[in-house]
């Protein structure tokens, strides 16, 4: 959520900035802006709309914004509409500070309050122009007792660190003054902060992406801490001015994996990924000795053993991926096994202790529900294991174990290869716990890996034979609705169905077990309702699969159009099928890698067939970062 880039260094801090934004745009998308030190002055220029409308300003302009020091950002409006007026940077009285701001300062009400008996005159409605403001005022103080700074310190970077002792909630903030060109302030708490460290040139931003053109070494910071950037590296102090260390790494994919490589949408290049991304998730994971390998295990064999509960939070996309993940863990480890969405998990309660296993999942780990979830389970001495796609991220840092998915980075703001690394890095967890708590032998747990890891070929295929998916959903463009109906994990998969339509072509689309359908949903049923059905293998588990075809019929008898996804081979269903959509077989509880890569296909086709714009759906953000 708002896409943020400070540099500073040798290049057009404003070229830098509008490259990081581009890349950034998926953060969010209804304003943009950039500010710029240039000849001691700071010239900001701010522009409601996506980032082209900023681009279109600046070359009407006549302002000239050549400098070597600035800072751009893409906004995900909280307080205030996107307007120009609201749009980033934020100055003060004096437009000699500039900020910018990802997260929602609380406490901005009283603040401003203060801030305008002051004398201070406020121009928009967001609660980060106080920061501009609040900065003003430390600034007059410190240059009125001058003396009381220790040599060396920057009066900007004492500023922002006292600023950030008054401002509850959560921020990343990157501030330039018109004085101080020699250095670009940030700070953060709970929304997410990297350092690009190039030769002679430093990058602050909400992601790597940003500077991924420019260097691959990145400094991860922590929480509650403030950073100078200057040309030649960083200082970093916490916010009572203590010093501290950076962690630095290198980031291992490269700028062309951020870009749409011939693809007209970062989405049809995500999901044609797929293959790779889950190879990628499950390279590596067992060892020579039939052991399976987490990334940065903070938590002995002994504490995995311990376990005698497992939740699980997540949003969106992960917390379909984390439903999925029930299935897996109770039949493999016989732990009893919650699922819950990570913005309800602390409000209610959850009865946990130190056997409580906690799976926090997502893509960004910038998701701040989840963030707080992850907080809440280990304030309650819970282990939290952290599924992510984002290396640096907070919510691995603030995890006692990662699992890394390696997708590399995801762009399109829906999610789709993720997703299928998320599903596939939970049962690969799921296995390890039953490997440790000895319910599985060694030997059983390597065939299920090896099932696993010949899940990309499947994909591989599922996705050479979906042209015809693309034409159903082109033929669907006019539909009013969509139900997605399934059972055991088909159920999940309905569920990221119906969310991937609705996010995607902003259509009604509703997931439901098809078991459930005759207690309540049958009701929506009308002549030429489009339902589409994930169907089990009929191998397995069959009296799942006999029940299924049961629900297929009920909803055709009352005129639906009916849209099976059955696994090849399966011919009971055929009579019973519209359209049938074909997937490999798999054993039922890896099923989701296939089934869901249709579904993926049909929303952003539909989408793409109504004229909008599925990199950037409307209202939503790619990472997450108030609650
Ligand atoms: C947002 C996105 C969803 C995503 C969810 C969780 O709501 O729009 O697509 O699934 O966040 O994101 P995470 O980064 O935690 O996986």
């Amino acid at each position: 959520m708002c896409g943020i880039i400070g540099y500073i260094g040798g290049q057009s801090a404003l070229e830098v900035a509008l490259t990081g934004l581009r890349r950034l745009e998926y953060r969010g998308y209804d304003s943009a802006g950039v500010a710029v030190v240039v000849d001691g002055g700071l010239r900001t220029l701010r522009r409601a709309g996506k980032l082209a409308n900023l681009e279109k300003a600046l070359a009407e302009t006549e302002a000239g914004l050549s400098g070597t020091t600035g800072i751009g950002h893409t906004r995900w409006a909280t307080h205030g509409g996107p307007t120009d007026t609201n749009a980033h940077p934020h100055t003060d009285c004096t437009s000699a500070v500039g900020v910018i701001h990802n997260g929602i300062i609380e406490n901005f009400a009283g603040l401003r309050a203060g801030l305008e008996h002051g004398g201070h005159e406020l121009t928009s409605e967001t609660d980060t122009e106080v920061v501009a403001h609040l900065l003003e005022d430390e600034l007059a103080t410190l240059v009125r007792d001058g003396s009381s700074l220790p040599a060396g310190t920057n009066p900007l970077t004492e500023a922002l660190r006292r600023v950030c002792g008054r401002l509850e909630g959560a921020f990343t903030l990157v501030v330039v003054h018109r004085d101080h060109p020699d250095v670009v302030v940030a700070a953060r708490r709970n929304s997410p902060l990297v350092v690009g460290l190039g030769a002679g040139e430093t990058f602050l931003a909400s992601d790597v992406a940003a500077f991924i053109a420019h260097t691959r070494n990145a400094l991860e910071i922590g929480q509650d801490q403030v950073v100078e950037a200057r040309r030649d590296g960083v200082s970093i102090t916490d916010f009572a001015g203590n010093p501290v260390e950076g962690r630095p790494y290198h980031v291992d994919w490269d700028a062309s994996a951020a870009e749409k490589g011939g693809y007209p949408y970062f989405m049809l290049k995500e999901i044609s990924e797929q293959p790779t991304a889950l190879a990628d998730t499950l390279r590596g994971r067992l060892s020579d000795d039939a052991e399976i390998v987490l990334d940065e295990e903070r938590l002995s064999t002994q504490d995995f053993r311990d376990i005698d509960k497992v939740f699980i939070v997540a949003c969106g996309t992960a917390y379909h991926a984390g439903l999925i993940a029930k299935y897996a863990v109770e039949h493999w480890t016989r732990l009893p096994c919650e699922v819950e969405m990570a913005s309800e998990f602390r409000y209610r309660d959850p009865v946990l202790d130190r056997s409580t296993l906690v799976i926090a999942i997502s893509q960004s780990g910038e998701t701040l529900d989840t963030l707080m979830a992850v907080k809440h389970a280990r304030e309650q001495k819970a282990r939290v294991l952290a599924i992510c796609n984002t290396n640096g991220s907070t919510i691995p840092r603030e995890s006692d174990a990662v699992l890394y998915t390696r997708c590399g980075p995801e762009v399109g703001v829906a999610s789709t290869k993720t997703f299928l690394g998320q599903v596939a890095a939970c049962l690969l967890v799921g296995l390890y716990l039953a490997q440790v708590r000895g319910v599985l032998y060694g030997d059983e747990v390597a065939r299920y890996v090896e099932r696993l890891q010949a899940t990309p070929t499947l994909v591989r295929e599922t996705l050479a034979t979906v042209e015809p998916v693309r034409a159903l959903a082109r033929s669907l463009v006019d539909a009013k609705a969509v139900l997605f109906l399934g059972r055991h994990v088909g159920y999940p998969v309905a569920l990221e169905g119906a969310l991937k339509l609705k996010e995607l072509a902003y259509m009604h689309a509703e997931g439901f077990p098809a078991g459930e359908l005759k207690h309540g949903p049958i009701a929506l049923i009308e002549p030429g309702l489009p339902v589409v059905i994930v169907v089990p293998s009929p191998r397995g588990r069959s009296h799942l699969h006999g029940k299924i075809v049961s629900n297929i019929q009920e909803v055709r008898a009352r005129g639906a159009r009916t849209i099976v996804i059955a696994e090849e081979g399966d011919t009971i269903v055929e009579p019973y099928a519209e359209h049938l959509i074909r997937v490999p077989a798999t054993p039922t509880l890896l099923a989701p890698l296939v089934t869901t890569v249709p579904l993926q296909v049909f929303a952003c086709e539909l989408a793409l067939a109504r004229g909008l714009d599925v990199d950037q759906p409307r209202n939503l953000a790619k990472s997450v970062t108030v609650e």
